[in-house]
């Protein structure tokens, strides 16, 4: 919200951030292919609505209001502060200096700006706060992880500090830990499916025109003859003599998805999660829930389906 819009959120039950969760969710489902029969039968969007089996044209209008919500209100709220001079710099009010500034780009114009923060904040926040709880089971199950990542902080950030990007250089194994969150539990395990308008071809097999494309990034980051132990959490992995290891493969070539449509946060991303992960272990413990006996409850791994997975409640 900060990043896209200037708004700083309320630490609790704010109204921009619950507006983009119930906007955000239908994407998060709707994106998965085989959720409507009418990605595959296009026909079917021709059903009148009260058809029995055609629920998905109201689901889709319901929908799209919610999404329409989403992009409209913290948008309005930027323009108001934006012309009261009281917006911080963020995406939106950068946008609207170029704007202004009489560009011939054709991009700074309001309707694309807006549909550029919204989906700024659609993409960049689910995804995020997957990686961070995903981190956090992993170092639930990894305790001497946590202890190693704990003590490289506390001999690098000042006193009375959090890590800042400064420390970045010097916590190879915070940024390793990252890397691994990324591979271990891609968050975004299919990219986002392509349809393919014309026919193609790919090392000799022919893709017809109409085709849903599903790029299997899970699959690239759990092979074994890349990474061993795929579906351990194992941050060292990328770790050789006290550095972030070359002969790795780094999971950037999977987890941020696949030519021009590649993720454009994805630099952001990293680095939100790398500021993320490092805070919370520098300033909090992580261990698993004890029963009355005192012994450690296991975790269920259970995570929610949808475009971007996410972890759904990390004790059984
Ligand atoms: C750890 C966090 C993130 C992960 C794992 C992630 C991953 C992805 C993936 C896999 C895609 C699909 C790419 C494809 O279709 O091949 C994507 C698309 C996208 N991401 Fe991210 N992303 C993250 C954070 C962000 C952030 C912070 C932003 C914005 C500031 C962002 C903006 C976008 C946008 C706008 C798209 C759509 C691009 C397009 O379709 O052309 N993402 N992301």
């Amino acid at each position: 919200m900060s990043v896209a819009y200037g708004i700083e959120v309320k630490p609790k039950d704010d109204v921009y951030i619950q507006t983009a969760e119930r906007g955000v969710y239908p994407l998060t489902v709707a994106a998965v292919p085989g959720s409507f029969l009418v990605d595959l039968l296009p026909i079917l969007k021709y059903v009148p609505a009260w058809f029995p089996g055609a629920g998905f044209q109201t689901k889709a209008r319901q929908w799209k209001r919610l999404a329409t919500d989403m992009i409209e209100l913290p948008y309005a709220e930027a323009k108001k502060n934006i012309a009261e001079g009281t917006c911080p710099p963020c995406f939106t009010s950068m946008c609207f200096e170029k704007m202004n500034s009489g560009t011939s780009d054709d991009a700074y114009r309001e309707d694309i700006i807006q549909g550029a923060a919204g989906t700024m904040y659609a993409a960049g926040s689910d995804t995020t706060i997957s990686g961070v709880a995903s981190c956090i089971l992993g170092l639930l199950e990894r305790p001497d992880v946590f202890k190693q990542a704990r003590a490289d902080l506390d001999r690098v950030v000042k006193k009375g500090h959090l890590p800042d990007f400064d420390d970045e250089a010097s916590l190879p194994f915070i940024t390793a830990i990252v890397k691994e969150v990324l591979r271990w539990r891609d968050i975004v395990p299919i990219a986002v499916p392509r349809y393919l308008e014309n026919d193609d071809q790919y090392k000799g097999y022919r893709l017809p025109a109409g085709s849903i494309v599903i790029p299997n990034a899970w699959a690239m980051l759990h092979d074994e003859s890349v990474y061993p132990e795929p579906f351990e959490f194992k941050p060292e992995r990328f770790m050789k003599d006290g550095k972030i290891n070359p002969e790795t493969r780094d999971p950037a070539h999977a987890c941020w998805g696949f030519g021009r449509r590649i993720c454009p946060g994805r630099y952001v991303g990293f680095a939100a999660l790398w500021v993320s992960i490092a805070s919370i272990i520098h300033v909090f413990d992580i261990e698993k829930e004890r029963d009355e006996q005192g012994k450690p409850l296991e975790l269920s791994h259970e995570y929610v389906s949808g475009i971007v997975w996410c972890v759904y409640s990390i004790v059984s």
